[in-house]
């Protein structure tokens, strides 16, 4: 099977280096990939957003199944564009792909099924924003409709907040079209859980559940970012959760979008807060998250690559699939000033060193190589993923084989996974020869 995977991401490097292993696989291709998908793959420098050349090269190369990582090319129809060209895609047609690029598609589908949201009410304007926030309560969540890279959803707890989130919508136009309406939610309590079912629309597999780590300090302080770690499977997400999710989540979805007469077809990935025992949605995702994928793919132990294929097929084949029962965290680090404008061409040290490490596994992200050195080229720079028998052991390694990592400015959180150990955060003077 030839495969090329779309992006550039981490999230692509754990996507390349997961079917790079796979015995079916014999050609790998990622556009346009990064230093770390280069590892795996051959990097072919066509932008995501170039369908015509994508689908020539596949057309060239035939190319069997082409896996879209970000979410961008699907909302803008990527999957129609090579489905009408009969070529086999992983991901969402642009309709679907609304779950996604239309938080009020997405909930007026919530709210038809039934399905537990937090409460909302949509604005079209300015005027209509501020009729609904005179005299509502705080906490609460104003988010834009459309993608907003992660950055959609602005939590109100006070006058401050508020006057500067109607300065970015309307006043700096931060978010452009995306901001047309905008929607006012209630603010849930809880904890977060990510869970990812690949699915042909109608059948589905899940993959472990995970927690991310959204904001950029420890203790969830500062800003939303993409994402500063994950581990999996998550504790919060017990069995009954799961069922939860699976009974009244899950699958009201996909008979929604079938009814729709759009079925979802790709990975969904829901993104919950546990409030009282429940799961709530917070939001859909059309594709892997970043950097989930980092810890579930790696906890996949066969068929990945015929997955995709069959549900690119539009028959979810499972019989070759199997989970480990094992355990993954990823600690990312990022460039000074990340999520807001950082930092770039700083020289990392130590990555090649985590390379020949029987344990960790690095998945560069914002990372290029100059002939000579690795330099940093994004925010979320790289992660570093430890599997093993426990959760503990995950997640302490993970921190150990950070430390081997260095450049100008770096920054990570200390405190991924602490959570579901019960712990406070990591300390480098914790930290053992991880060589
Ligand atoms: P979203 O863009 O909808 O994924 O939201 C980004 C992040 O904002 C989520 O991962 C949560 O951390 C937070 N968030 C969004 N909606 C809510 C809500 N209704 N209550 C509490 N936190 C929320
Ligand atoms: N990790 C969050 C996301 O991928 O949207």
């Amino acid at each position: 099977m030839k495969v090329l995977v779309i992006g550039s991401g981490g999230r692509e490097s754990t996507l390349v280096w997961k079917l790079a292993q796979a015995e079916e696989v014999t050609e790998l291709y990622c556009a346009p990939g990064n230093a770390g998908t280069a590892c795996y793959a051959e990097n072919v420098e066509i932008p995501e957003s170039e369908f015509d050349q994508l689908i020539e090269f596949v057309g060239e190369k035939e190319i069997d199944l082409t896996v879209v990582g970000p979410e961008q090319p699907l909302v803008d129809g990527i999957v129609d564009r090579f489905v009408s060209h009969n070529l086999k895609i992983f991901g969402p047609t642009q309709n679907a792909a609304r779950l996604e690029g239309s938080k009020v598609f997405a909930k007026q589908l919530m709210s038809e099924y039934d399905i537990r949201t937090a409460p909302y009410v949509i604005c079209e304007d300015r005027t209509g924003l501020e009729e609904v926030t005179n005299s509502k309560p705080f906490p609460y969540v104003i988010k834009v409709d459309g993608l907003a890279a992660g950055k959609g959803a602005l939590v109100i707890r006070n006058e401050e907040d508020l006057a500067g989130a109607v300065f970015a919508i309307y006043e700096e136009n931060r978010f452009g079209d995306a901001a047309k309406a905008v929607l006012v939610e209630e603010f849930l309590e809880g904890e977060e859980l990510s869970l990812f079912a690949l699915t042909d629309g109608n059948d589905y597999i899940l993959l472990p559940p995970a927690q991310d780590h959204k904001r950029i300090f420890d203790y969830d302080e500062g800003p939303n970012t993409g994402g500063m770690g994950a581990y999996a499977p998550a504790p919060l997400g017990t069995p009954e959760i799961i069922k939860k999710a699976e009974e009244r989540i899950i699958r009201p979805v996909l008979k929604g979008m079938q009814e729709r007469g759009m079925p979802y077809r790709g990975v969904l990935y829901c993104g919950l807060i546990i409030h009282e025992g429940e799961p709530w949605v917070v939001e859909f995702n059309a594709r892997f998250g970043d950097p989930e994928t980092q810890v579930v793919v790696p906890l996949i132990k066969s068929g990945f690559a015929d997955v995709l294929l069959s549900i690119a097929e539009g028959h979810l084949k499972k019989e070759r699939f199997e989970l480990s029962d094992r355990y993954a965290a990823c600690v990312i680090l990022a460039s000074k000033g990340y999520p807001g404008v950082y930092e770039k061409g700083k020289v990392i040290t130590g990555i090649e060193e985590l390379y020949k490490s029987s344990k960790a596994i690095p998945f560069l992200a914002g990372v290029k190589h100059d002939g000579t050195h690795y330099l940093t080229t994004g925010g979320r720079v790289l992660g570093v993923t430890v599997i093993s028998n426990s959760l503990n052991d995950a997640v302490y390694s993970a921190y150990n084989y950070v430390q081997i990592i260095n450049f100008d400015g770096k920054h990570y959180r200390t405190d991924i996974g602490m959570r579901a150990l019960k712990k406070g955060r990591f300390s480098e003077s914790e930290s053992m020869s991880a060589r």
